[in-house]
């Protein structure tokens, strides 16, 4: 049987999803697999360490899915048996280098008609932007087969709080010495590595059938009924700001508001509006809220 040939491709601003492309992919480095892996970057530099102003300005275009211009990257087959799209979202959509990716002619050639699989590594709120990512794969003929998703599991606020110290730091480690690492933790990564195990015999057989039960099974994907809350309500905020914001000649200022909102939105805000969500409300919605989650958790 001659190989199947596999793609991963992905964009890393710090090295994390390049990290968990790495661990992911060790089971498929086998005979029967000829694999390709491809880190893309664009023109546009996105700084390591951000500045707090590049950090914010970099949402209009998140969530209005704008592109940014790739550096050149070759791809050395024309069709692919399996493409395994690693991404992060940026503001709750595909950050601007995985969109831009999305957008390119070369890479949506290569998507037409294939099956896809996305590796996702965020802090925790992946949600809308695999939304987005399923519209347009849809748009493009690709056949999106399972999705693995790998955050940070610390509570909501502490991971916010530790990977803004990291992205304007500069440092993955502990603020003040006491608080947690910040982003996906050694463990989670070193564990995806059975992910990729469970995918190699449905690549040699060509079948995805069961392919994202098995990764919900093993919990390669979690959907939390509180994060859901959150992100779903989150999302349609962000689209007003980046409207308001995209194009328009006082977007620095906009953009100081929207810095300004994001922070009480998230620590303030969003505590207590779960509090009573989950006192009062939850318990009416059980039905409706465990629908949502096996929508998400599914490829559909
Ligand atoms: C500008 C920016 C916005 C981000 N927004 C989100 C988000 O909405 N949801 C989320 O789960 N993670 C978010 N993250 C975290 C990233 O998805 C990702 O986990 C982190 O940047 C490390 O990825 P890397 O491999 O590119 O370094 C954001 C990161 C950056 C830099």
């Amino acid at each position: 049987m001659p190989a199947k040939q596999v793609l991963i491709i992905y964009y890393s601003q710090t090295g994390q999803l390049a990290d968990i492309v790495n661990v992911f992919s060790k089971p498929l480095k086998t005979e029967s697999i000829n694999l390709e892996i491809v880190r893309i970057n664009t023109h546009h530099n996105f700084d390591f360490p951000w500045t707090s102003e590049k950090f914010f300005n970099a949402m209009p275009e998140s969530v209005l899915n704008i592109p940014s211009e790739l550096e050149s990257y070759s791809l050395k087959q024309e069709k692919y048996d399996l493409i395994i799209f690693a991404y992060q979202p940026w503001f709750l959509s595909p950050s601007i280098p995985a969109n831009s990716l999305l957008s390119d002619p070369k890479f949506q050639k290569v998507l037409n008609g294939t099956p896809v699989i996305t590796l996702i590594g965020a802090r925790n709120m992946w949600l809308n932007s695999q939304e987005k990512i399923k519209e347009k794969l849809k748009t493009l003929n690709a056949n999106l087969v399972g999705n693995v998703v790998l955050i940070d599991r610390h509570q909501n606020n502490i991971s916010a709080f530790t990977i803004l110290h990291w992205m304007l730091g500069g440092k993955k480690d502990r603020y003040l010495g006491f608080f947690p690492l910040p982003g996906i933790s050694q463990k989670d990564i070193a564990a995806s590595e059975s992910f990729g195990s469970l995918l190699l015999p449905h690549i040699e057989s060509g079948n995805w059938d069961g392919l994202q039960d098995k990764f919900i099974e093993v919990g390669a994907v979690e959907v939390k009924d509180d994060l859901m809350f959150i992100e779903h309500r989150a999302g349609r905020l962000f689209s007003i700001w980046a409207n308001l914001a995209y194009g328009k000649k006082n977007r620095c200022t906009i953009l100081i508001f929207y810095k300004y909102y994001l922070l009480i939105a998230l620590f303030i805000v969003a505590p207590i509006v779960l509090i009573v969500n989950n006192l009062l409300f939850k318990h009416f919605f059980i039905k409706q809220v465990n629908r949502k989650k096996q929508y998400y958790l599914s490829i559909n």
